[in-house]
């Protein structure tokens, strides 16, 4: 399988903090990978430096063979990753259209495209089409953050934490999204809710401590509670 995204041995700094302390990975072509690892393990700084917006001192980030890690935000955003960053992002005032217009890099065909098969995959959206976001329920945020980030032409998404405050009828709505899109895109998405990352994950990395410590297939970690507990605190 092809590699798409490949990290190696990154360091970054927040401030004077050292927060990432060298995390690898390798993201496959058609792959949800998921990122776990307890509160505070450096997840969100991951995305956030891949995208750029926390810059790495050190290591690699290669996306399709080219590295990116010295690009700027919004050229690492033009070569096709889409972040969809744990508060959502959405424009309250806005309205849902409004909301996704705005996200739109272009309106030609493939993105009308997809624009229309994402709204397909999330009715909801349009039922509130000419309604101001700040009015939608959590989940529907959500869905409308990961539709803003689908409708461009990405073939990677970076979603950090989808289900974070959901009711849980919401929580599988956007897992089976998630899982519906895989079709389309390829996806890192860090996750808590061990459950549904396993059930959508292929390959996970656990983080611990600003570092990836220890990664493999979704369902070897599944089927390890021992693996679990050392390394999430969970059963
Ligand atoms: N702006 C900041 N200034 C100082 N420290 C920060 C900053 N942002 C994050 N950190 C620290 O970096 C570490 C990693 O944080 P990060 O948000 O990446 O973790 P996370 O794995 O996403 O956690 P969570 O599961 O709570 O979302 C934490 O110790 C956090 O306190
Ligand atoms: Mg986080």
């Amino acid at each position: 399988m092809t590699t798409l995204l490949q990290v190696e041995q990154i360091e970054t700094y927040i401030g004077q903090y050292y927060i990432l302390q060298g995390v690898s990975l390798e993201v496959r072509q058609g792959e949800i990978t998921v990122l776990l690892g307890r509160n505070g393990a450096g997840k969100t700084t991951t995305l956030r430096s891949l995208m750029a917006l926390n810059p790495i001192s050190k290591g690699r980030i290669t996306y399709k063979g080219e590295e990116i890690h010295n690009l700027a935000t919004y050229e690492i955003a033009r070569r096709g990753i889409g972040y969809v960053p744990e508060d959502q992002g959405v424009f309250p005032a806005l309205t849902v259209e409004e909301n996704l217009k705005l996200a739109m890099q272009n309106t030609d065909a493939a993105t009308l495209e997809r624009r229309d098969w994402i709204l397909n995959l999330f009715p909801d959206l349009k039922t509130f089409w000419k309604k101001q976001a700040g009015v939608l329920s959590g989940g529907q945020k959500q869905m409308l953050a990961i539709a803003r980030a689908y409708v461009n032409d990405n073939e990677l998404l970076l979603v950090d934490e989808p289900s974070k405050g959901l009711a849980p009828i919401m929580v599988e709505k956007v897992m089976r999204s998630l899982e519906e899109m895989k079709q389309k895109v390829t996806v890192v998405l860090v996750e808590q809710n061990f459950f549904m990352a396993s059930s959508i994950g292929d390959r996970f990395y656990i983080m611990d401590d600003g570092m990836t410590v220890l990664d493999g297939q979704m369902s070897e970690l599944a089927a390890d509670e021992r693996l679990r507990k050392e390394y999430l605190g969970i059963a």
